[in-house]
């Protein structure tokens, strides 16, 4: 986007240009139809492995995207091109219609936007649920104490853990553990949650309390991205379906006619193999 672009309706929208030309974050919301995130043409090398081979991706805002595909295809690479924890060799990631794979681009502040839970929880053993919430809080927004725990207690009654506030996570169930992960994730009050294999990890009595936090959030609009290997969650929470294989997306649309009229001998053979 060119500097005469720069003035009109993205700035407008709280776009605003930093020192130096550095692109400061913005406020605002996204113009008129711009997707929430965008990917265009994203190349990823792990020394000789081409693991990402041009992948194309939108995600409007409201939309669940599910990701799915064999081991290896590259999903988790993806998503983590999408909040940069992974910087792509080339190719634009966008969000809000703004480059944020640009250099310039301060990562906190893509990162309190673009929220991420993994499959391993990574909450802190020797701190309360409260506790594991409120210190990114605290310490990449800035809140203050009271405001940090405010949201934190939010966050917790969100994910039905509110009798759970000061337990340490060696005393939690691991679903319980993945709601409290899940509870940090959406107290930063991100546009969008990235979720990768949220629930691979948990016995399975377990899954379905983590997959019904899942389609709550669905519920309410909330924009996710989820790499799953739950495929009747993929069918009924999605509003689209990207199936990956080998770097490349090689189908994505309607989840529901994707499952069940694959089109290419790939997704064929992955849903004979998965279900
Ligand atoms: N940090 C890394 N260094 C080197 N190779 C990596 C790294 N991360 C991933 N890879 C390789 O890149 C390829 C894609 O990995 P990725 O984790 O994105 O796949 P995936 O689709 O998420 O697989 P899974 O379903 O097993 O989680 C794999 O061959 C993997 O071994
Ligand atoms: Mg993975």
């Amino acid at each position: 986007m060119n500097d005469a672009d720069d003035t009109g309706s993205a700035r407008a929208n709280g776009w605003r240009r930093g020192r130096r030309g550095a692109e400061r974050w913005p406020g605002g919301t996204a113009p008129d139809g711009v997707p929430l995130i965008e990917l265009q043409a994203i190349h990823k090398w792990f020394g000789p492995l081409h693991v990402l081979q041009g992948i194309d991706l939108v995600c409007e805002r409201g939309d669940v995207v599910a990701i799915i595909g064999p081991s290896g295809s590259g999903k988790s690479t993806l998503l983590r091109c999408m909040n940069l924890l992974e910087l792509p060799a080339s190719g634009t990631v966008l969000f809000k219609g703004r480059e944020i794979s640009d250099v310039r681009v301060n990562l906190n502040h893509v990162r309190a936007h673009i929220g991420i839970v993994f499959q391993a929880y990574n909450l802190f053993p020797h701190r309360t649920a409260l506790d594991n919430i409120t210190l990114a809080l605290r310490q990449v927004l800035k809140l203050s104490a009271a405001e940090a725990r405010e949201r934190a207690l939010t966050g917790l009654r969100h994910v039905g853990l509110s009798d759970k506030v000061d337990a340490y996570p060696g005393r939690m169930s691991g679903g319980q553990q993945q709601r409290v992960a899940i509870a940090r994730a959406l107290a930063m009050q991100p546009d969008v949650i990235l979720f990768d294999e949220v629930t691979s990890a948990l016995d399975p009595e377990l899954v379905g309390e983590v997959l019904e936090v899942m389609r709550a959030l669905a519920r309410e609009n909330r924009t996710m991205v989820v790499v799953t290997h739950e495929m009747s969650f993929a069918r009924e929470v999605a509003s689209r379906l990207v199936f990956m294989d080998e770097g490349a997306v090689i189908e994505e649309g309607d989840p529901r006619t994707l499952l069940s009229n694959p089109k290419s001998e790939r997704l064929k053979r992955f849903l004979a193999d998965v279900l």
